[in-house]
């Protein structure tokens, strides 16, 4: 993961690591497509009930550079997985390949704007700077793919939120994660700004810039990686929609602000909505003490009535959140590992840096918002 300092013009932080590798493995690209991952700041595990979401996309991401092929009968759309060191000449029969195979996935991805491989005769390299849990590689993945198709004159032009909704199939159907909306709405409508209130159920994105003047958003690995396809995912959420049920509310819903709840799923996410609506205010304003103890309670919340933390992310919060010029710690999007948020003082993160890597966490960067999908021309500062 390449480190991004503040201040740093967006355009110059995009995934660089990932620039450089695909371009390298495509000389002849002119330009390359650049798809931001995500961190979601507050609202975890509400999306699927209809929630309202605090996420912002970041500087890093994926990058897909393409080629045509020149000349017929060379076949369809052939694809250099870097981070995989893998190559494939995709085909409509990946489509059986194993739930969450990378081809099946980017084959459904193609299905879902009506195209096959065979059809986009092009030699493409993607790599990423996302990996290790929680900051939405697979939907950057679908992303890049799918708007760098548009560019190129390829597929349907779907609007956000229905490619949000497509794509919430195929991860369902080819990843066998029931993940809720999010993630592709985050990235494609991420902005240079700030972060975004998305509304799940009235399907409306409104910006929320980043108010704070000394303080910024920070990512920590807590040093275990995290899979969603091995189950853990689906079955909170079929925990939650049980319990719901057993109170007498909808299954795929909130329960109302107010109504009294028992069970600890549901306290999660009622109380998790509210943190989204006062986080929204505290971010607007600036008010980084606010935002760190609404994280701090978002992250208990999420572990203790839950339970979608683990032993590394808890210990991670807890040593964080004592450190001089942190305000706040949380585990961020699905947990079960991977990246933790902090909200920290500007001039202290050096120091603060330091002392993670010392105790075991030296996997960090400050998250910068990064926009939404676009062309990158070779030739800037990574090409
Ligand atoms: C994953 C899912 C999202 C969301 C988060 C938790 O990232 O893909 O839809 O449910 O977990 O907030």
């Amino acid at each position: 993961m390449t480190p991004v300092s503040p201040g740093a013009p967006n355009s110059e932080g995009l995934a660089s690591a990932a620039q450089a590798r695909v371009f390298e493995a495509l000389p002849e690209a002119q330009s390359a497509f650049f798809a931001p991952g995500r961190v979601n700041l507050m609202g975890d595990h509400i999306d699927y009930l209809g929630g309202v979401v605090l996420p912002m996309s970041l500087t890093e991401g994926t990058v897909l550079a393409g080629v045509p092929k020149a000349r017929r009968g060379e076949g369809g759309l052939e694809v250099w997985a870097l981070d995989a060191s893998e190559k494939a000449l995709l085909s409509s029969t990946d489509l059986e390949r194993p739930l969450g195979d990378w081809r099946r996935r980017l084959v459904a991805v193609l299905a879902a704007l009506g195209l096959t491989p065979e059809a986009v005769p092009f030699r493409i390299a993607i790599s990423g700077t996302l990996a290790g849990g929680g900051l939405s590689s697979s939907a950057s993945f679908a992303l890049v793919l799918a708007r760098w198709l548009r560019e190129e004159g390829l597929g349907e032009a779907f609007e956000s939120w229905s490619l949000a909704r497509m794509l919430q199939t195929v991860e369902r159907d080819h990843a066998g994660v029931a993940c809720g909306l999010m993630d592709p709405l985050a990235i494609d409508l991420g902005t240079v700004d700030g972060a975004l209130r998305l509304d799940c159920e009235q399907g409306t994105a409104i910006p929320v810039p980043l108010g704070f003047s000394q303080a910024a958003f920070a990512l920590v690995h807590c040093g275990v990686g995290r899979r969603l396809e091995d189950g853990a995912y689906n079955r909170v959420r079929a925990t939650l929609a049980t319990a719901l049920a057993a109170e007498g509310f909808p299954g795929d819903r909130l329960p109302p602000p107010a109504a009294p709840v028992q069970a600890a799923p549901l306290r999660h996410v009622q109380s998790e909505q509210a943190r989204v609506w006062a986080g929204s205010e505290a971010l607007a304003s600036g008010d980084a003490a606010a935002f760190g103890a609404l994280m701090d309670a978002s992250h208990r919340s999420l572990a203790e009535d839950y339970g979608v933390s683990l032993p590394e992310l808890d210990r991670l919060t807890a040593f964080a959140r004592r450190l001089p010029g942190v305000y706040g710690a949380r585990l961020t999007g699905a947990g079960f590992g991977g990246w933790a948020q902090l909200l920290v003082e500007l001039d202290g993160w050096p120091e603060v840096q330091r002392i993670l890597a010392a105790e075991g966490f030296p996997q960090a960067f400050l998250a910068i918002p990064g926009g939404a999908p676009r062309a990158l021309p070779r030739g800037g500062p990574h090409g």
